[in-house]
Formats: C-alpha cells, sequence, structure tokens
C-alpha cells in the first residue's frame, strides 16, 4: 500500500514541467536531458510513483516531445502560457481533489524518496495546511527565501522580489510541498501577479494556509534543479557517487570510483570486484565474485557469477558463470557464453552461443553460429556468415576440435567429434569423427636451393 493511503487520507502528486529552460541552449526540451541515461523528468516521476498511484505533470514547452516519455498511468495536463508556479498548478484543476497534493519540479531530479515520505509523514503528524521542503544554502542568489518570525515561517520572498535583509537569508524554498487540497484550491484562487515577474507565484499560497510547517533538509544535492548544462554535469555526477555508494553499500568492491561509471539500472551481486576504467551502461544484471575491468565497457549484459571480464567490449550478450572473457574481447549483440566457457584476445562474437566448457582462445570471428559443448575453436577461426547479401548459420556440434586459421562458409554443420586441419577452408558438412582438410597438399621440394 502506498504511504499515505494507509491512514485512509489520499495523496497526489503533481510534477511542474512546462518551464522553457533557455540556460540548457539546446534543441531539446531541459527534462529529457539525461543524468546516468535517464531523463531528469523520468527520475522524478518514478519516484512519484513509488509514493501514490495518482500523478500528474504539468507540461507547456517541448510538450509534444516531453509526451513521449510520460508513462500512461500518469495524467498529462498542459499549460499553454507559462505565467508562473501558482498557474501551472491551476492548469491541472482536475486533478486538484483528494485530501493532499504534494507539488514537485520535474527539473529537480535526486529528490530522494526517503525525504519526500519524510515530509509527508510530517505533514500528517503536524496536521499541517502545508509542509514544504527548505535547506540552507551558502549561495542563495535566485532562489526563494524562507522568512521566518520567532523561528515560526512567515512568507516567502523570491529573490528578485526581496530586500537587502531578506536577501541575506541563507534558508531557501525548495518549491517542493505538500498542501491540503481543499486549502491550496482556496488559496489560488487568491493569488495575484504583483511582483517583479508579474508571475503567479505559488510561494504566495502559504500567505493563505493557517499552519505551514518547514521540513529542513541538510543535503543541498537533493533539491537542485537543472538549469543549464553544467548543473546537469554537477548532479550527473552527484547521481553516479550515490550508485555507486549504494553498490559499495551493498557489497561490491570498487577500486577506483572516480573512474567507474555504473548505470541507475545496473544490478550487481556481493563481492564481485570492478577494476578502473570501467563503464557499464543501460540495463545489466551482474552476479557474485565476478571481476570486471580494468578498462571494460558493459552494455545491456547479463552476467553470471564468478565470471571474469578482463579490458572488453560487451554488448547485449549474455555471459552465464564461471566464464572467462578478454582480455581485448569484443562481445556483440545476442552472444551468449555458456557456462565454463572461455574468450579471448581478439575474438569477436556475434549472434552466437558457445557451449559449456568451449574455448575460442584467440583471433576469431564467430558470428550467426551455433556452437555445442567442449569445442575447441583455433586460433584464427572465421565463420564466413556473409556472402555479400545475405546471412547463413555455421553449426559446431559438441567436442569438435577446429584447428588453427580455418575458414567455416557457412551454411554448414561439422557433426559432433569431428577435427578440421588447420588451415583449411570448410564449404561442405563434415560427418561426426571425421577428420576434415581442406587446404592445398604441401609439396616440399629437396636441395632445392642447391640446384638453383
Ligand atoms: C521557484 C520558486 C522559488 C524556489 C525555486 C526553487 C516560485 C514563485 N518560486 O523559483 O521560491 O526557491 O523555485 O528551485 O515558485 N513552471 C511551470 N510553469 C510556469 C513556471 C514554472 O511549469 O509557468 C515549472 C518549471 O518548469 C520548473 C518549476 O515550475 O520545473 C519551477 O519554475 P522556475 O521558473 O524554475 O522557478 P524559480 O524561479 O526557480
Ligand atoms: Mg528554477
Amino acid at each position: 500500500m502506498k504511504l499515505l493511503e494507509q491512514g485512509g487520507s489520499k495523496m497526489k502528486i503533481l510534477i511542474l514541467a512546462a518551464g522553457m529552460g533557455k540556460r540548457m541552449n539546446s534543441k531539446v526540451p531541459k527534462v529529457m536531458h539525461k543524468i546516468l541515461e535517464k531523463p531528469i523528468l523520468t527520475w522524478v516521476v518514478e519516484k512519484s510513483l513509488n509514493l501514490t498511484a495518482e500523478v500528474a505533470v504539468v507540461l507547456g514547452h517541448g510538450i509534444e516531445q516531453i509526451k513521449n516519455i510520460i508513462p500512461e498511468n500518469v495524467e498529462i495536463f498542459e499549460q499553454k502560457e507559462q505565467l508562473g508556479t501558482a498557474h501551472a498548478v491551476m492548469s491541472a484543476k482536475n486533478f486538484l481533489t483528494g485530501d493532499n497534493l504534494l507539488i514537485t519540479y520535474g527539473d529537480v531530479p535526486l529528490i530522494s524518496e526517503k525525504t519526500l515520505s519524510d515530509l509527508i509523514k510530517m505533514h500528517e503528524f503536524e496536521k499541517n495546511d502545508a509542509t514544504l521542503i527548505t535547506v540552507d544554502m551558502e549561495n542563495p542568489f535566485g532562489y526563494g527565501r524562507i522568512v521566518r518570525i520567532n523561528d515560526k515561517f512567515n512568507k516567502i520572498v523570491e529573490h528578485k522580489d526581496a530586500s537587502e535583509n531578506e536577501l541575506k537569508i541563507n534558508e531557501i524554498n525548495s518549491g517542493i510541498a505538500i498542501f491540503k487540497t481543499d486549502k491550496l484550491v482556496e488559496s489560488l484562487k487568491k493569488i495575484k501577479p504583483n511582483n517583479a515577474q508579474k508571475e503567479y507565484y505559488l510561494t504566495d499560497s502559504f500567505n493563505f494556509m493557517d499552519k505551514v510547517g518547514i521540513l529542513k533538509i541538510a543535503n543541498q544535492i537533493e533539491i537542485s534543479g537543472v538549469n543549464d548544462r553544467i548543473q546537469l554535469s554537477q548532479l550527473e555526477k552527484a547521481a553516479r557517487n550515490i550508485k555507486l555508494n549504494e553498490l559499495m553499500l551493498e557489497g561490491v568492491t570498487i577500486t577506483d570510483p572516480e573512474s567507474t561509471y555504473i548505470s541507475y539500472d545496473t544490478r550487481i551481486g556481493r563481492d564481485t570486484i570492478i577494476y578502473p576504467q570501467t563503464f557499464i551502461y543501460g540495463k545489466n544484471i551482474i552476479g557474485e565474485d565476478c571481476i570486471i575491468g580494468p578498462m571494460t565497457r558493459i552494455e545491456n549484459c547479463e552476467v553470471g557469477n564468478n565470471s571474469k571480464i578482463i579490458h572488453s567490449e560487451c554488448e547485449k550478450a549474455v555471459i552465464k558463470s564461471n566464464v572467462s572473457v578478454g582480455p581485448f574481447t569484443r562481445l556483440r549483440e545476442k552472444a551468449v557464453l555458456e557456462e565454463n566457457s572461455k574468450v579471448g584476445n581478439f575474438v569477436e562474437i556475434k549472434k552466437t552461443t558457445l557451449g559449456k566448457g568451449s574455448k575460442a582462445s584467440h583471433l576469431s570471428y564467430l558470428g550467426d553460429a551455433e556452437i555445442g559443448e567442449k569445442v575447441n575453436i583455433g586460433a584464427g577461426t572465421i565463420t564466413c556468415n556473409y556472402d555479400g547479401k545475405n546471412k547463413f548459420k555455421t553449426k559446431i556440434e559438441n567436442n569438435v576440435f577446429i584447428g588453427s586459421n580455418s575458414s567455416l562458409v557457412a551454411p554448414v554443420t561439422i557433426e559432433e567429434n569431428a577435427t578440421i586441419g588447420a588451415g583449411s577452408v570448410i564449404t561442405k558438412n563434415v560427418e561426426k569423427n571425421s577428420l576434415a582438410l581442406g587446404r592445398a597438399r604441401q609439396i616440399t621440394k629437396n636441395n632445392w636451393k642447391k640446384e638453383k
């Protein structure tokens, strides 16, 4: 059961994201820029959905593009003209029902679920009309300041409207707040754009609340918004550290966090060690006791337990348990390495299954192939899968031995236990237990040099 539905009261979350994001200097709407590969807005949407099933977003600039990243169960409201944060809330008029409404911003991605649920709990416990999140900022430039009288909340003044004294206040408004919905709706009717920016400020709604609570948090990063690409990179770094720290606390060793990148959607098992300059992108599941890196890129892969991937590139591949990969291996889409298999340097594998205990240790291309168990692929083996027009399959059954520098011209099947002599070009199927050679016979001319 979602928070706040427990006590019978109902909470909705409204995400404001209609602003332009001019300072990004981009063709792409601000909230679609990514942090750890995930759009900024998606961070907020996902966290909101974890807290309540009723989530809506207010969009304006770039609505056609942004719509595509909004899940179906999230309602979209359009704010055609951006007349301020209160106006944005009013644009979602039909959403303003229920007991409580939490308002957050689409460009503040790193707010934690814990902070949001602390806010909700405080709001309920203190029976406030509104409760907001604040933080002390060393440099509060640009933010709304929290004016307190006798330590109690009095009002919020926007930077542009603040007096000299008010500008000295370090406690700022995060913009994230929860309201009793009926009180909010009442207050919205009274807000006027009488300010420096001629906007309808949501911050003015607090002036019409009888009881306002403040949740002051310590971590500035949580409430930091993205306004330009410098802030984008700062939040990227912060998000990266949050992820790495999470993994380390879960039992993963990361020897050099500074040079390691691990995506949000990567799970890694206990006692796996990640060495420097390793980049793990996309969605990955990596098991326990693995050794990954140094200098490895993994993207959208599955890795079992106790496998080793050193100095390699792996994309959309499945690497089972006790497998050894690299150095200098390239695994491409649908490469499947079964248990106890081994792939070594300068081997490229695509749409190929390498069976249990099989080895391709050096200098090979294996594409569109099905390779059985305990097969030895000699150095320099190539599956010739492409005739310039179409791709064909190579099948290599259990216990086959492929001699070095062989070309297997697909479609072709090498049956179990067969041996291919080194340097062969194999164009016809080979029956089980046989030896196939496809190369010119060696000629030796004795005393050739002397006679010359
Ligand atoms: C707002 C707060 C300020 C706070 C700061 C925190 C007001 C009046 N001020 O100021 O007290 O310190 O956030 O970052 O609320 N938006 C719309 N429609 C609009 C205007 C804004 O959807 O018409 C959205 C924006 O996309 C953004 C959020 O609301 O996600 C905040 O808007 P922004 O213009 O950044 O407000 P600030 O001036 O930063
Ligand atoms: Mg802002």
